[in-house]
């Protein structure tokens, strides 16, 4: 049974034909009104969601697909002390595939073990969110035209960041792009991620304080919301959270072609005056997560016989 629980269980060549996929939905929508017909997707969601649940019902829902599923730990049986593991035995006996969000790092590998069908990571805690990178793959390469030779800036918390955890998992597989790591001492990248994904890799990045100075060098800036839901003291969460503020004053050393991106939610780390900006990349982003988790479905169903 093949799952999507880390971005690295997908091969470069793979993530490329989900990216092509992904844009032949977009521009062909008609031509996959029926793929999924009499499929279910559970989308099982402990923790809150907009774009990722949504974009996933969406998504099998254009694909003629039922759904099915909760948004919130607390309207499941999990609030009774069921495990993850015998959740989704048992939803694997309603649905054909599951997307499933989890505070706890490791819960959606934990539900791979014991399911009967395909499950995909949608977010879990301060880890991974693999399905955020293919949309942000997707974009990146839709706005610059190619994932190759680009210098990215990774801006914000950047430690419990779970999007770019993955999204440096993906581009360090990629040619030639070069990583700034901005953020404030305290929210810098966990240190398996330095060490295992950039250092072993070979990858060019450097870590700064400031987002200002390095402005001029990027191709992408990613911003990312600081995680307020991680933070063990609210103190420190409050001392932090607008570590960074995008205004339009701040771009003005940008470069013409450099695209914006964001993961979202917002909080106020993007002034909305940049919104109207061409170089104001998320929202684009957020439509692209629709094709790429019809794609991914696509293919995970196919690979299971269903
Ligand atoms: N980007 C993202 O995961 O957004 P949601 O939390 O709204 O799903």
């Amino acid at each position: 049974m093949r799952h999507l629980i880390d971005i690295r269980d997908l091969a470069q060549k793979e993530i490329l034909a989900l990216l092509d996929r992904a844009g032949d939905i977009m521009e062909h929508p008609a031509d996959y009104r029926e793929a999924c017909r009499y499929k279910k997707l559970a989308t099982l969601f402990f923790e809150p969601s907009t774009r990722t649940r949504l974009s996933f019902e969406a998504a099998m829902m254009e694909l003629g697909g039922g759904v099915l599923g909760f948004s919130e730990a607390a309207s499941s049986s999990a609030s009774k002390g069921e495990s993850v593991a015998d959740t989704v035995r048992v939803v694997g006996c309603y649905a054909d595939i599951i997307a499933m969000r989890h505070p706890k790092e490791g819960a959606p590998l934990a539900a791979a073990l014991h399911s009967s069908v395909p499950i995909i990571n949608a977010g879990d805690g301060g880890h991974n969110h693999p399905t955020q990178t293919l949309t942000d793959l997707f974009t990146i390469r839709r706005e610059l035209g190619s994932l190759n030779n680009f210098t990215i800036g990774l801006c914000g918390d950047l430690k419990f960041g779970r999007t770019v955890h993955s999204l440096i998992a993906a581009l360090t597989r990629c040619e030639g792009v070069r990583f700034v790591c901005i953020s404030p001492e305290e929210l810098r990248l966990p240190g398996y991620v330095r060490r295992e994904l950039l250092e072993r890799s070979g990858a060019d990045f450097t870590e700064v304080r400031g987002l200002e100075e390095v402005m001029p060098e990027l191709d992408v800036l990613y911003m990312t919301r600081v995680q307020r839901e991680r933070f063990f003291n609210e103190e420190d969460y409050l001392r932090l959270k607008d570590s960074y503020i995008l205004t339009p004053a701040k771009l003005a050393s940008a470069r013409a072609g450099m695209r914006i991106l964001h993961p979202l939610p917002r909080v106020n780390e993007i002034d909305t005056a940049i919104d109207a900006d061409p170089r104001a990349a998320y929202f684009r982003q957020a439509l692209g997560g629709k094709f790429v988790r019809m794609a991914l479905i696509l293919k995970l169903l196919e690979e299971a016989g269903k």
